[in-house]
């Protein structure tokens, strides 16, 4: 059993824990969801020791073994894949080192030898004659063959790298297992798979996740963190959204009352005031205002951020051209001899399994990256702003969100630059906060924020709603719809791309096909089913957003 005894903390005055206690049992799977910036990461941090807390306290049963998918993905840059994952299980790595150590010695000692026995004892016991097999068994489940087992973490792709973390995590059947946000950077495939192998665990299993179809499929349980309070549910997503919404619409009701009645209090308190045949009534309904404390009535933490990107400039016809544009990674070919013209009010979606042709063409046309053959020219009139894939080296800095918005903008006002974090939700106080500490959420939607100032009227976006909640995903959906410039994006999300791209441009092993229609139509249409058929060959590609 792992429980959480009365544990609160606060960051200043942003209150994210008071008095939680939960239970958390074996073999129940628990969805520990909530608003971007409610605590989840943070949440996850306590349980494992990782952060402190103001008050309370965290237990686990003896000999309980924790495992956490590292949120650091250059940890283990200088190991081998199958070492980075037997790392998983501590104990196990460290027997086998001193094994190791104690083996290749030309001649043992008598106490070497007495430990040597020992260790094999302690190494049969925990599983260790079978840890490379079950590593390569994980690692084959995520889509990570045999032959990448010896190669080093540095070289390995991000997508990739993060698959071998996800097996590190569940290697050597961890008692605790805690999970955040792993489905974010997985293939289809993977995350099914994952589902699979979590069905099957008997730990407790603790996971954060936006993707509401896998936490139907694995949880047992919802972990809601809401009001500065964790409520746990029985069932699974669907079924909490059931429950919830009923005691939502519940609770803003009493929230409004009260705050309808305080309005009313008010106006006569400031008309009578000075009234003295009134100053009795007034001075109850003083005394009935103080005791309605608005504050204490909780206010949700899931709000709508506003959305809305302004072009200072009207698009000319012509944004972009790409001329035989053509890249290679290691010796795959991402694209090749590669044209296309885009016009104002394109609205591209990039789509296809190949994740790299889609991020590397961004980073090519953004000028992030170089092309190996070909050219391409900007419109005269174009003015882009890129949301890349990975945005880390953005938020490395220790200035405040203010300060780091202000550096994006030519007016230099504070009103001004608070209303752009306003509408993305981030209040007075929060401004100040340095952006090292942001939630995966709260850099996506400072970039947004960073992108509507920039005024641009092409917005290049790679994946933009990997880390963000529900609430997020639809004011920025509307947004994006609402523009009026060009757009040329990739997201795994398929209503994001069904509700915004007017263009579709899929990425196959045999080159691209590009459509002025819906991804809707593309799906549908024939002509479109006959040439993947001949551009995939005999590989029959499920198409993938
Ligand atoms: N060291 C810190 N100092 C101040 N504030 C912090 C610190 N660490 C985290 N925070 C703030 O605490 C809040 C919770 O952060 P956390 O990363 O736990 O959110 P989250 O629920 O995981 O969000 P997301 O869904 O975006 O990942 C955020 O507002 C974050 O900025
Ligand atoms: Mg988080």
């Amino acid at each position: 059993m792992l429980s959480v005894s009365d544990v609160s903390l606060s960051f200043g005055k942003r209150l994210l824990f008071k008095n939680v206690n939960i239970k958390f049992l074996s073999g129940n799977c628990y969805g520990l969801i909530g608003a971007n910036g409610s605590g989840k990461s943070t949440f996850l941090k306590i349980l494992s020791g990782e952060q402190e807390v103001d008050s309370g306290s965290i237990s686990i049963s003896s000999g309980m073994r924790l495992a956490v998918l590292a949120q650091n993905r250059d940890a283990y840059n200088e190991h081998s894949v199958i070492h980075a994952v037997i790392r998983g299980y501590p104990r196990l790595y460290e027997i086998m080192q001193e094994r190791e150590i104690l083996y290749s010695k030309p001649r043992m000692t008598d106490d070497e030898g007495i430990r040597v026995a020992e260790l094999e004892g302690d190494f049969a016991r925990i599983g260790g004659y079978e840890s490379e097999s079950e590593a390569a068994t994980l690692l084959s489940g995520l889509g990570i063959s045999d032959d990448m087992l010896q190669k080093q973490m540095s070289k390995l792709d991000e997508d990739v790298k993060v698959r071998v973390l996800v097996a590190q995590a569940l290697f050597g059947n961890p008692d605790i297992l805690l999970l955040d946000e792993p489905t974010n950077h997985l293939d289809i495939e993977s995350i099914g798979w994952l589902e699979d192998f979590l069905l099957k665990m008997r730990s407790i299993v603790i996971v954060v996740s936006h993707d509401r179809h896998f936490l139907n499929r694995v949880c047992s349980h919802i972990a809601d963190i809401d009001f500065g309070k964790i409520s746990v549910y029985y069932g699974n997503y669907s079924f909490w959204q059931q429950a919830s919404q009923l005691i939502a619409v519940q609770q803003k009701d009493r929230r409004k009352r009260a705050e309808a009645r305080a309005e009313e209090l008010r106006r006569f308190i400031q008309r009578f005031a000075a009234n003295a045949s009134k100053s009795k009534q007034a001075t109850s309904r003083m005394r009935e205002l103080d005791k309605l404390d608005l504050e204490s009535l909780p206010r949700s933490s899931r709000r709508f951020p506003y959305c809305s990107f302004n072009p200072e400039r009207k698009l000319g016809k012509t944004v972009l051209e790409l001329k035989g544009l053509s890249k290679r990674l290691d010796s795959q070919a991402l694209f090749s001899s590669w044209n296309l013209s885009a016009q104002a009010g394109d609205k591209i979606g990039f789509v296809g399994s190949n994740n790299l042709a889609k991020t590397a063409s961004m980073d090519i046309i953004a000028g992030e990256l170089g092309l190996d053959e070909g050219k391409f020219t900007w419109g005269a009139t174009a003015k882009f702003d890129y949301f890349p894939k990975d945005n880390s080296r953005f938020f490395s800095s220790d200035l405040s969100l203010s300060d780091w918005l202000r550096q994006y903008s030519a007016e230099q006002d504070e009103a001004y630059i608070r209303g752009f974090l306003g509408r993305m939700l981030f209040t007075q106080d929060e401004s100040l906060k340095r952006v090292s500490v942001l939630s995966g959420g709260e850099r996506v939607r400072c970039l947004l924020a960073k992108m509507m100032l920039s005024g641009a009227n092409v917005l290049i976006l790679d994946n933009p709603t990997s880390h963000l909640d529900l609430e997020s995903i639809t004011s920025l959906n509307n947004g994006l719809i609402d523009f009026d410039g060009t757009i040329i994006f990739a997201s795994h999300d398929q209503q994001f791309i069904n509700t915004i791209a007017n263009r579709i441009i899929e990425f196959t092993p045999s080159g691209v096909i590009d459509r002025r229609m819906t991804f809707e139509e593309y799906l549908q249409s024939k002509d479109v089913a006959d040439l993947r058929n001949e551009m995939y060959g005999d590989r029959h590609e499920r198409l993938r957003v």
